[in-house]
């Protein structure tokens, strides 16, 4: 168990902003980056790499919570570098690890891409907070579904925007994934990014689309190995063994539910990730999955009952028609019988 996070709360701060108010953007963005140089500043020489001002970054909503500890305790195995989280939608992160912050920051909220790409890249505009801190050397942004198993502090040295590629874009050109970059923020891009934003148009519908448009290709691209997502192990089975940062896309391992076939061929994935929860978290996951599994054996129970109920009424219905049937059949019998008595009579 580590220190006490430090947890800054910037004042009256709204819980979005939306990606056309550019100036309250620069804005909010300006505050992050001095109250973060501040905090770095503070840790002295431990928040220096060749004598450079550099840090990891992590941004996430409480629907991350789990993925973001595992994360930041991976990192912390291989890095003693100091490590900002961004923490959104109201998120209050219980992280305790030396030389690790946390800012509570607005969500950046852009309502025309809303139709577009899953619903579940809707939050991923606030990662772009990322370009604010231009006061530091550079820092390495990480998605909080990744996990770090090699040292990866070289990612900190050198300048330029450096990515490794998406395999797994339909794109007609190469593109990169968005879960992790090294970046050495200033000014002028700051600037041109959140004026690019409110025209921005985004492929996924999300920040990876956004960022491809408006960076372009990377100064660097790093090799798949220090962002390797989950989903190529089908063609590369093996390769997330070697690998410096595995990144979680699609199904994430803190949800039990398969999204494809293909999910089952990759659970050994998801032990490696569940490895680095600690105790209460592994309690809260097994409790939840408990509570998940029970409420759908109820909601299936509930339904097989309902159809039992339904087959019965239906037999019932068909018994009394029959019934009444047997009994109109007996009726005419009858009523053919005398019909015949009184023509028998009659003759
Ligand atoms: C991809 C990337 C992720 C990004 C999302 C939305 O899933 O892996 O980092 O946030 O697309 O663009
Ligand atoms: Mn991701």
């Amino acid at each position: 168990m580590g220190a006490e996070p430090l947890a800054i709360t910037a004042g009256d701060m709204p819980d979005t902003i939306d990606a056309s108010a550019t100036d309250d953007l620069i804005a909010f963005s300006q505050h992050l980056d001095r109250t973060a140089t501040a905090w770095l500043d503070g840790l002295g020489a431990g928040a220096r790499r060749d004598g450079r001002r550099v840090f990891y970054l992590v941004v996430g909503t409480e629907d991350y919570a789990l993925g973001i500890a595992a994360l930041v305790r991976s990192l912390r195995a291989r890095s003693t570098l100091p490590i900002l989280v961004l923490a959104a939608g109201g998120w209050k992160p219980q992280l305790r690890e030396e030389r690790l912050a946390v800012i509570h920051v607005p969500e950046i909220v852009k309502r025309d891409l809303e139709a577009w790409g899953a619903p579940r890249f809707r939050r991923t505009l606030t990662k772009l907070w990322a370009f604010s801190f231009v006061s530091a050397d550079r820092l390495v942004f990480l998605d909080g579904d990744c996990l770090v198993r090699q040292p990866i502090d070289d990612l900190l040295d050198g300048d330029g925007f450096a990515a490794a590629p998406d395999l797994l874009s339909n794109q007609p050109g190469p593109v990169f994934n968005s879960g992790v970059f090294a970046l050495s923020p200033d000014v002028s891009t700051r600037r041109a990014l959140f004026q690019f934003l409110p025209g921005a148009r985004s492929f996924d519908g999300g920040d990876q689309g956004i960022l491809n448009t408006f960076i372009g290709a990377p100064a660097h691209w790093l090799p798949a190995c220090d962002n390797l997502l989950r989903t190529y192990e089908h063609a590369m089975p093996g390769a997330a063994g070697t690998a410096r940062i595995v990144h979680y896309t699609a199904k994430k391992p803190w949800h039990p539910d398969t999204e494809t076939e293909g999910d089952r061929a990759l659970i050994a994935l998801d032990d490696a990730w569940t490895e680095h929860l600690d105790r209460d978290e592994l309690m809260a996951l097994v409790g939840e999955w408990r509570r998940r599994t029970a409420a759908a054996e109820i909601a299936t129970n509930a339904a097989l009952a309902r159809l039992e109920a339904e087959i019965i009424g239906q037999r019932n219905q068909v018994r009394r028609l029959c019934r009444n049937g047997l009994a109109l059949g007996g009726l005419v019998a009858l009523l053919q019988l005398a019909l015949f008595g009184v023509w028998l009579l009659a003759a």
